[in-house]
């Protein structure tokens, strides 16, 4: 077996976190939806499949080094928002809470002498680089276009 208690029980709770943000953005795509909004709507879900497969990715992982496979309970996702901006803030929260988890885990992955697990990680740190800043901005795009105008930021999304 090529990682100890610790860094399985911490992956596994990652999985957990991965699928759980998958389910929210699932969640956060319907509610776009209804409100007409398919531009970020097919953003949403294209950011829970992208999540699925972070989860994939470390049960893969675990599968490699030997680790049990343990997915954890996955609370049910919040549904509603008052406005756009209001369900973009949980967007960036969301990103910004499982880039602290990836820290914490890397930081456990070097204080267990983890160098494959620490490795792996380092993928996940990029992503978090990446997702966090595309979550800002898409929230500054939308302060800046306002409730009213948000069909318009809406289209610019769809088109990509
Ligand atoms: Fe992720
Ligand atoms: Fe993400």
């Amino acid at each position: 077996m090529l990682i100890d208690r610790k860094m399985t029980a911490g992956l596994n709770a990652q999985i957990g976190r991965e699928f759980s943000a998958a389910m929210q953005y699932v969640s956060m795509a319907a509610w776009f939806a209804a409100k007409g909004l398919g531009g970020f709507a097919e953003f949403f879900h294209k950011q829970a499949a992208e999540e699925t497969e972070h989860g994939l990715k470390i049960v893969r992982y675990l599968g490699d080094v030997g680790g049990t496979v343990e997915i954890p309970e996955i609370a049910r996702p919040r549904s509603d928002y008052a406005t756009v901006e209001d369900a973009l803030r949980h967007f960036v929260e969301m990103e910004e809470e499982v880039t602290r988890a990836i820290y914490a885990l890397v930081e456990l992955a070097q204080s267990e002498k983890d160098h494959s697990g620490n490795h792996f990680l380092q993928w996940y740190v990029e992503e978090q680089r990446e997702e966090v800043t595309s979550a800002r901005t898409l929230l500054e795009k939308a302060q800046r276009f306002g409730e009213e105008r948000m069909l318009l930021l809406d289209g610019a999304l769809g088109s990509d």
